[in-house]
């Protein structure tokens, strides 16, 4: 919510995918901004409970599979915003996490580009370490507006990083 309210990822009547999206969380954070006009569909390994909204749906897909572009254009073939809170199962050794959360947001990114409209926006959650700005260089590559951004509601702590890319060109 703050980092929509500061950089105006999603709006009224988008359609959204959320990758990695279990529990919820997010989906319900993005059903609030699309309203009634708009559509948010989430994708996680794990299974979530239907939503009381009929312009919210969960498919339970493993993103890395060759054939999940086409399990998600079977529901909608174009969005306005991707966003990923993917994470790996946490292994505790940071590198490991590290690379594995950025290869994971590499397929979000893969996805993203797929599946996006012409100035679409972007936003993902990544663990930072080494292998960010690499990464950070392949979202710039996509988006006239790129953005690293740690918001407030995240743990001072926290070693993960929100980055933004808007105007999917
Ligand atoms: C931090 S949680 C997401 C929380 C969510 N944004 C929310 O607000 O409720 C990260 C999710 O990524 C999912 N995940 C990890 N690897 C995945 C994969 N290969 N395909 C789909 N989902 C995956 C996990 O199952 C987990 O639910």
């Amino acid at each position: 919510m703050q980092l929509n309210k500061k950089f105006g990822l999603i709006r009224k009547g988008d359609t959204v995918l959320d990758v990695g999206c279990a529990p919820g969380g997010w989906m319900q954070v993005a059903r609030e901004i699309v309203g009634e006009s708009g559509y948010v569909l989430g994708v996680d390994l794990q299974n979530i409970p239907p939503f009381e909204e009929s312009n919210v749906e969960a498919l339970q897909a493993d993103i890395t599979r060759n054939d999940i572009l086409t399990t998600i254009k079977e529901r909608k073939e174009v969005f306005d915003v991707v966003i990923s809170d993917i994470s790996p199962n946490i292994s505790g050794i940071w590198d490991v996490d590290h690379f594995r959360s950025v290869e994971l947001s590499e397929k979000a990114l893969g996805l993203a580009v797929e599946l996006l409209r012409s100035r679409g926006n972007f936003l993902v959650k990544v663990f930072q370490g080494e292998g960010t700005q690499d990464f950070f260089a392949k979202v710039k590559a996509h988006f006239s507006y790129t953005k690293v951004s740690s918001p407030e509601a995240s743990r001072k702590s926290s070693a993960e990083v929100y980055i933004i890319g808007k105007h999917f060109v």
